[in-house]
């Protein structure tokens, strides 16, 4: 099953770049039109929407959180995304026009399946993007978009992750097309741009080894703090959530500007501060946050696309990703820090394909 790898996560995590050209060669047509099947919407149902929930657990929740993003972007309709377990603690306001997303791995999550219950119960459109067909929640859905990403094994989620939010973007590229809200010409930007994403994938992958000497850093204090802004906050919710689960290693994440209000008295020397700086326009600002964290006496590693002088001469380790436009990052910049996670699970001798108290889907609420 691990083939050449010596875990099944590594493998996983290599199996990022044929499963995005996978998706790619199945979704997208010559006529450059997004094609979900069974799972797509008509103009008419698009346009009926005027609201949409996404709820999730764990790594799919933060899939749902990039989701947002783009579904809002592309298709004007408010999003509002929730952890399944506390979705119907919030008593989402749901009719006929809603629109339900529920995303999940398995399939089988019993949050996300109770959460798919109440919202079905209240009329709205249930969409589930899963990656096991005829799982639960794919019987219970009105349409269901398949990940395709192939079993996933490890515990930890990888390759399951990058796919559901490259679904969600396609589904938000397809649902703004139908209702008129985003343009063509950005449409068909978009969509050239994410054909270029698993080469990029390649790109980061042919470099891996670059960071396996920052477990050592990893590993060198008991906390790990996780920093970004905007679509980096969510890659760096995921990439904490990644390190707790194979490391053990207590692992926060916080909004950059948000950590300066409190947050910020946790560094003390040597404290490794992983950045995520990959939004053009917000770059200025998480120099500002790398500087904070230096000052304090910050080990620090940064995650950037390109070059960046002022960063690498303060940053103990730079990240370079490849360029592309700031609304696709997600696609790319989990990735090192995937690897980041399984490298320093590895330096600690951990089991990393079966961390400790966790299981691959958690079937009791
Ligand atoms: C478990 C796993 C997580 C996963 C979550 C949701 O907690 O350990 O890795 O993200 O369930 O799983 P799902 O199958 O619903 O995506």
């Amino acid at each position: 099953m691990k083939n050449k790898f010596e875990h099944l996560m590594l493998k996983e995590i290599f199996e990022q770049t044929e499963v995005m050209e996978n998706t790619i060669e199945d979704k997208i047509n010559g006529n450059n039109e997004i094609n979900f099947k069974n799972g797509g919407f008509t103009s008419e149902e698009v346009k009926n929407f005027n609201r949409i929930y996404i709820a999730a657990c764990g790594t799919a929740f933060h899939a749902g959180l990039s989701g947002k993003i783009a579904l809002e972007r592309f298709t004007g309709i408010p999003v509002k995304v929730n952890v399944a377990s506390e979705f119907r603690y919030e008593q989402p306001v749901i009719d006929g026009k809603t629109l339900a997303i529920f995303i999940s791995q398995s399939g089988e999550t019993a949050d996300t399946l109770s959460s798919l219950a109440l919202a079905k119960s209240k009329g709205a459109t249930i969409l589930v993007i899963t990656n096991v067909e005829n799982s639960t929640m794919a019987k219970q859905a009105d349409k269901v978009i398949y990940t395709m990403a192939g079993p996933e094994l490890s515990i930890a989620s990888t390759k399951a992750y990058t796919n559901q939010v490259l679904m969600l973007y396609l589904l938000a590229l397809d649902m703004g097309n139908k209702n008129d809200y985003i343009d063509n010409k950005s449409y068909l930007k978009i969509l050239e741009e994410i054909k270029l994403i698993s080469a990029k994938i390649t790109e980061i992958l042919d470099d891996s080894e670059l960071i396996k000497p920052m477990a050592k850093l990893t590993t060198s204090r008991p906390s790990v703090y996780f920093l970004g802004r905007y679509l980096d906050y969510v890659t760096a919710k995921e990439a904490s959530l990644k390190l707790k689960e194979t490391s053990y290693i207590h692992a926060e994440s916080f909004p950059a500007g948000e950590f300066k209000h409190g947050p910020i008295a946790l560094i003390e020397d040597g404290t490794p501060v992983v950045l995520i700086a990959t939004q053009d326009e917000l770059v200025p600002n998480m120099i500002t946050s790398l500087k904070d964290v230096k000052a304090n006496g910050a080990k620090t590693i940064t995650v950037i696309k390109g070059t960046n002088e002022e960063i690498s001469n303060i940053s103990d380790y730079v990240i370079s990703l490849p360029y592309t436009m700031d609304l696709l990052t997600p696609l790319i910049s989990i990735i090192p820090l995937q690897l980041l996670a399984y490298y320093t699970a590895l330096e600690l001798g951990n089991d990393v394909d079966k961390p400790r108290n966790l299981t691959k889907a958690v079937v009791i609420e």
